[in-house]
């Protein structure tokens, strides 16, 4: 049944608290049907600015308006922009705005996104800023799990590794809170514990609770991440923390055989590779439904349905 219409034309994607149930399933329930189409978005030019290391991220958002006729500019890195002569990420953003139709941007501040969205007036995705959050990548995690549990209600998630620094998983709790009766295990090191901004999100809504223990043997996703080197302060601190959890094939003999075991990518040692024959290893699916995530978004945005 086709509810009333959603507001996505021209809409910024900076935070997934921005994203009812309704626009969630919305871009799932489009990404599952979206086809590539040359005529779709012909004409448009999409700004990829990535001041951070990506490569599925970019690559997909890039491969995603290509597939629907579109056009790319941008940069990875800024070696080669104006911005090493000191120009302002807001006097950077202000030209941009002026070649391109969507802004999608990766910057290792929180608040970036943000910012540019407020100075410029063509549509921001928030690709990454800093620790805080990923909303794109939330929407592909959901796609995936709807995909294998065809449900997001109900389901017993663990988010393990580095819950304070990683910004996927801000997002995906998050957004967890839209959907019912989930409950939620969060593993971590004490001091990569999930920050109490997120926790006092879940209150009430989310059943949570917080462990170091490695216990998967009950959950349906088991969402894995690499800890956040970029972003610890003290290199020490980290070198604590490091390899802390390592998902081995011994490991995963715990898991429920309807498990589904994710990453968002890239890792490190955390999974080690003789565990991607599982059955229950889904994080190359995931990378894959980034494109379709994506081509459903930028669609909605720029189209308005
Ligand atoms: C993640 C990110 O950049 O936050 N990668 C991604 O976009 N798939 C996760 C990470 O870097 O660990």
């Amino acid at each position: 049944m086709q509810g009333p219409k959603l507001d996505w034309h021209g809409k910024d994607i900076i935070s997934i608290r921005e994203l009812s149930r309704e626009h969630i399933e919305d871009v799932l329930n489009q990404a599952h049907q979206i086809r590539p189409d040359p005529a779709l978005l012909q004409g448009r030019v999409m700004a990829s600015l990535f001041f951070e290391p990506s490569t599925r991220t970019q690559l997909s958002f890039a491969t995603a308006m290509q597939r629907l006729g579109g056009r790319v500019i941008g940069f990875s890195g800024i070696e080669g922009t104006s911005i090493v002569k000191g120009e302002s990420l807001q006097d950077t953003v202000r030209t941009i705005e002026k070649y391109a139709d969507i802004i999608v941007i990766r910057h290792p501040l929180e608040g970036s996104a943000r910012l540019v969205a407020d100075t410029v007036s063509i549509p921001v995705i928030n690709a990454g800023d800093g620790a805080n959050q990923h909303p794109t990548q939330t929407l592909m995690d959901l796609f995936t799990i709807k995909k294998f549990h065809n449900r997001l209600d109900g389901l017993k998630i663990g988010l393990v590794g580095d819950l304070k620094y990683g910004r996927t998983v801000h997002s995906l709790a998050i957004a967890l809170t839209r959907f019912r009766k989930i409950t939620l295990r969060l593993i971590s090191p004490p001091n990569l514990r999930m920050p109490p901004s997120v926790l006092q999100e879940l209150n009430g809504i989310v059943s949570y609770t917080e462990t170091e223990h490695l216990d998967l043997s009950d959950l349906d996703v088991v969402y894995v991440t690499r800890i956040q080197k970029e972003r610890f302060p003290d290199i020490e601190e980290y070198e604590k923390v490091k390899g802390t959890y390592v998902i081995t094939p011994k490991v995963c003999e715990m898991l429920k055989p309807t498990a589904i075991l994710l990453h968002p990518l890239p890792r490190v040692d955390e999974i080690t590779p003789d565990v991607d024959a599982l059955p229950q290893a889904k994080y190359f699916d995931q990378v894959q439904n980034g494109v379709p995530v994506r081509m459903a978004l930028l669609k909605l945005i720029l189209l308005g349905a």
